[in-house]
């Protein structure tokens, strides 16, 4: 399926390292039914090398569409892995030249792509030449500044990317101050191919709103724990205590069946302070669970929640 198959607005799960396996991403599909989904990053050579991480291409057919995110800067393991990602049935190969971590910077990784153009190109060019899937970037908005937002999407969109992801903000500024979208609409008026908005979308109202002329938004940290965010809260009430207690314990179990008791237990930490909330003493409760030590424990508290008593439920936010 190519990108400009799909239905515009392009409503999108963006990549989370640590969050966005499979398990969260089923739990994502369930609630969301076109909701694209892409992976978490993972290293193209950990892909060739190593079984364990080979693991992270296994996924559940529910999940489509869904797009795998990988990183590196070797062009023949890109297109050896990508081949790989065919070979699975995964839609397409998501590009990461966007992450500002150092140990990812300092080994010409992630951001450190959007300085060497020529072996971005040589990159994407090579998954071309190996395999069929559709090729897309996920980037920011330049080094220190914008400045050069353009001339590097129109040499992305020349080398055969299908579609670019820009998250408004610049490798230095890493995750602060506020994301810019405004150069990511300028991008979109040089670029035939479709390009997506991220950074700072609140919720799907939100995403809308920001998207502007674009084809689609993503949606991050918002989502973490919070699968109802790319519901139209128009037409869709905020879910109930018990509603996602209900979800946060099928999403346990789906994490259980690719992570051992003692690291699901730690994992699903981070989805926590979304999932519970709104009551009365929610956040006493979070580091009660944040504490157990047995998954029995755990369930059982989170069973509770289903229970708690209407007066001690806060009024949602709408
Ligand atoms: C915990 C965490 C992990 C992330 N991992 C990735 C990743 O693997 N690949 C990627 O392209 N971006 C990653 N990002 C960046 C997000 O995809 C997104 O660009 C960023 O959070 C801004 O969007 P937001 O304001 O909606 O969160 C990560 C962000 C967070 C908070």
């Amino acid at each position: 399926m190519a990108w400009s198959d799909f239905k515009k607005p392009l409503v999108c799960l963006a990549p989370m390292d640590g969050i966005t396996n499979t398990a969260y991403r089923q739990i994502v599909r369930r609630l969301n039914k076109h909701v694209i989904l892409f992976s978490e990053f993972t290293s193209v050579d950990g892909l060739l090398r190593s079984e364990h991480v080979r693991q992270r291409l296994d996924y559940h057919p529910s999940e489509h569409p869904f797009f795998m995110q990988v990183f590196g800067n070797n062009p023949a393991h890109f297109a050896e892995t990508a081949k790989m990602i065919e070979d699975r049935g995964i839609m397409g190969v998501d590009i990461n030249m966007g992450c500002p971590a150092k140990k990812i910077v300092h080994s010409q990784h992630g951001s450190a792509l959007m300085k060497d153009v020529d072996t971005a190109c040589r990159i994407i060019e090579a998954i071309k030449r190996a395999c069929s899937l559709e090729v897309s970037v996920k980037t920011r908005l330049g080094w220190e500044n914008a400045n050069n937002l353009i001339r590097f999407g129109k040499t992305l969109e020349a080398a055969g990317v299908s579609l670019l992801t820009i998250h408004g903000r610049t490798y230095k500024q890493a995750f602060k101050g506020e994301a810019n979208w405004g150069p990511i609409y300028e991008l979109k008026e040089h670029l035939r191919i479709p390009v997506l908005g991220n950074g700072d979308v609140a919720n799907h109202v939100d995403g809308l709103r920001k998207m502007n002329n674009l084809d689609g938004f993503m949606i991050g940290r918002k989502a973490i724990g919070n699968p109802w965010v790319f519901r139209d809260s128009r037409k869709y009430p905020e879910p109930t205590l018990a509603e996602r207690s209900v979800i946060a314990i099928e999403h346990y179990h789906l994490l259980r069946q690719i992570k051992t008791e003692r690291v699901a237990l730690v994992e699903f930490r981070k989805y926590l302070g979304e999932y519970v909330q709104g009551f009365r003493n929610a956040k006493g409760y979070r580091q009660l669970l944040m504490t157990v030590k047995t998954e029995t424990d755990f369930l059982h508290l989170m069973e509770q929640l289903q229970r708690v008593e209407p007066e001690i439920v806060l009024a949602q936010a709408s």
